[in-house]
């Protein structure tokens, strides 16, 4: 399973990319709002010089010629670009369109089963259903991934399904073991699934034990 990190924190992006297994990097406006000082273009930009994998960069307009118009300027930016563009009519639309065009996407904002489909034949390149705003009202994240594996399994879509919204690393492990083609993860989520006390404790014995040999 590929990781993205979910963020457009050039900070947080240098981090991670140290590690050396970070395979994109998703991009939303709130996310994007959040750091001050730089342009959308000039984060786009420096992310996809810190990352070579697709960088998700999402269009503001809410009809289809105005996402194709910001699409089609954004995908000038860089080869990896993704065009995010919502699950709506709209965005369904500049997605077919997108494809034919050989520009890559991304479409977000995926709560449903039939959303996930509509997407897939829409010829999206990515698809991003959001598991932890489900779970914030009741209902199951994780089970909608397990549909969408299972759906785009019984037709051989070629769409790659990107989990977003992720708020733990369980997210992160069930889905690894349900078959997503990728998570999308947050710096803070990104720190624990490194972390585990018994790996601190055992190294710690390691060295002590070690010291008493000199
Ligand atoms: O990339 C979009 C998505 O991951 C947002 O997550 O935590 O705002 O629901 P969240």
């Amino acid at each position: 399973m590929k990781l993205f990190l979910d963020t457009a924190n050039i900070g947080a992006i240098k981090q991670f990319a140290a590690w050396g297994v970070i395979d994109g990097v998703t991009t939303n406006p709130s996310l994007v709002a959040q750091e001050a000082g730089v342009t959308f273009e000039e984060a786009i930009k420096t992310i996809t010089k810190l990352v070579d994998g697709p960088i998700s960069a999402e269009v503001i307009a809410t009809d289809t010629e105005g996402m194709l118009k910001e699409g089609r300027e954004y995908a000038k930016w860089h080869k990896n670009i993704h065009v995010k563009v919502p699950c709506t009519p709209a965005g369904i639309a500049a997605c077919k369109a997108f494809s034919k065009e050989g520009i890559k996407t991304n479409v977000t904002l995926v709560f449903s089963t039939t959303q996930a489909l509509l997407a897939a034949k829409a010829g999206a390149t990515l698809m991003s259903p959001f598991v932890g705003r489900l779970d914030d009202i009741n209902e199951d994240g994780m089970a909608l991934i397990a549909e969408i594996v299972q759906m785009y399994e019984n037709y051989d879509f070629t769409t790659q399904i990107l989990v977003a919204s992720v708020r733990s690393p369980e997210h992160v492990a069930k889905a690894a073991v349900l078959g997503a083609d990728i998570a999308t993860v947050p710096p803070a989520v990104m720190e624990t699934l490194i972390q585990h006390p018994l790996t601190d404790k055992g190294l710690e014995k390691f060295l002590a034990d070690w010291k008493k040999t000199r």
